[in-house]
């Protein structure tokens, strides 16, 4: 059985760089669902393929070529790192992630990551669908102000244009969005560790995750 850590909270509640330094600081592997459902929202996008294409949406998933290297994104050879952090390829994501059919083509791909010495998986459904036994599982919150502001400042590094107002509208959108689907609704998934990480700083978050995995997993610090 290969050991996962499942991370999920909703947009801009740090998931993501938490999963990346805690990945890091284990020598695991790290899986960014987040991105797979970006990547077909900007795949169906190009084709021109809507929400009403269900089927087609599900073909798109299953036959893109996707590769994480060095930090970077690439569908179908070509480096989209930028192109899929963009608010616009969060909301097609998030529209697209509604979709039963596109989440069940993701599903044997997500597991797939699951491999030796272990997995670190952030998402909205990373403990609840797709890595139901992990033994930790960690939801982690913040104010959707405080969101908007972290996402603010991360498009900002990026050289990404943005306005912080705009961005707590559409974290709101997306919560509601991403909580009120029918499949897979983003909620914390039983026997969670909820952190809520609004005045927390990155290290605060890592250290108490740190502590729950040093429990669960004492030969990990030998
Ligand atoms: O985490 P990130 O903001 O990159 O995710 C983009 C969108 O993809 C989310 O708003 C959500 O709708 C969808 N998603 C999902 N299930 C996951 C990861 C992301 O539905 N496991």
């Amino acid at each position: 059985m290969i050991r996962v850590i499942t991370i999920d909270g909703p947009s801009g509640s740090g998931k993501g760089t938490i999963a990346a330094h805690l990945a890091e600081r284990l020598g695991w592997h790290c899986l960014d669902s987040g991105a797979l459902y970006r990547l077909v929202g900007l795949a169906a996008g190009r084709v021109g393929v809507g929400l009403e294409q269900p089927a087609k949406l599900a073909e798109i998933a299953r036959n893109m070529r996707v590769e994480f290297r060095d930090g970077q994104v690439y569908l179908d050879g070509e480096d989209v790192s930028l192109d899929i952090r963009s608010e616009t390829a969060g909301n097609a994501a998030s529209r697209v992630a509604a979709v039963p059919a596109l989440r069940a083509a993701l599903l044997d791909w997500q597991r797939a990551y699951a491999r030796a010495p272990g997995l670190v998986a952030d998402g909205r459904d990373m403990g609840s669908v797709v890595f139901p036994d992990a033994r930790i599982k960690i939801f982690l919150t913040a104010t959707p102000e405080e969101r908007a502001r972290r996402r603010y400042n991360q498009l900002k590094e990026k050289g990404l244009d943005a306005s912080l107002a705009a961005l707590v509208e559409e974290i709101r959108e997306r919560d509601d969005r991403d909580r009120n689907r029918s499949m897979a609704p983003l909620k914390a998934p039983e026997g969670a560790m909820e952190v809520e990480s609004t005045a927390l700083s990155i290290d605060e978050v890592l250290e108490q995750v740190l502590e729950r995995v040093r429990t669960a997993y004492p030969d990990l610090f030998h």
